[in-house]
């Protein structure tokens, strides 16, 4: 299934874009703020460090108006059996910021990044409600893509970038995520 084009910020407000080195210190605020927990920014920092898990270019944040960055996804190397896919999470949005578009604007920025790297198959563990928007299905029961834990078939979502069906098997996340 293609990315569909729909959006939440039809007046532009966020500025989507990679991170750069000089980020490292507001993305890791941003997932503090939202999560209220040091687990998703401690996360980021050890996926940085893994350079089997983490994928120059593909994480991703977007930027307020007065240019704060106010939102941050991160995509990282996954595999279905032994076929790479990438991992959507953590993601996450400044409270002040959040329900307007913010996490919308940069995980459809950070999707089209990957389809244009290449990348075939995203997953990702969320909030059903959620992920649904940006094309994601549940794994298990539409692909065979069955996740490392019995995690709800509603929240183990895929995305197909290209259009192909994606590869059945098990998911294997980076070790940072620390799930076996
Ligand atoms: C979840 C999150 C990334 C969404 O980003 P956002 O900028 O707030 O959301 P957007 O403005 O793009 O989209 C708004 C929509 O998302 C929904 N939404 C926001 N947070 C949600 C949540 N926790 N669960 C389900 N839906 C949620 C809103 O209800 C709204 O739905 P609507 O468009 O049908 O009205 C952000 O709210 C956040 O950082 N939350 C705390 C951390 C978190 O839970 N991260 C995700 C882990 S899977």
């Amino acid at each position: 299934m293609s990315i569909p084009n729909v959006s939440s910020d039809p007046n532009g407000n966020w500025r989507p874009r990679p991170e750069t080195a000089a980020d490292t210190a507001a993305v890791r605020q941003v997932h503090l703020a939202a999560f209220g927990t040091a687990e998703e920014a401690d996360l980021v920092d050890a996926l940085r460090r893994d350079p089997r898990a983490w994928l120059p270019g593909l994480s991703y944040v977007a930027d307020a108006p007065d240019g704060t960055p106010a939102a941050h996804a991160l995509l990282t190397r996954c595999y279905v059996d032994e076929v790479p896919a990438v991992a959507l999470a953590p993601c996450a949005v400044l409270p002040g910021y959040q329900k307007s578009g913010a996490g919308s604007a940069v995980i459809r920025a950070l999707l089209a990044a990957a389809r244009a790297a290449g990348e075939r198959t995203a997953l990702v563990l969320g909030h059903p409600p959620y992920y649904p928007r940006f094309g994601f299905v549940p794994a298990a029961s539409r692909y065979g893509i069955r996740p490392p834990q019995p995690w709800p078939d509603d929240a183990f979502l895929a995305l197909s970038l290209d259009d192909s069906i994606p590869p059945r098997g098990t998911v294997r996340y980076p070790a940072a995520f620390g799930i076996d």
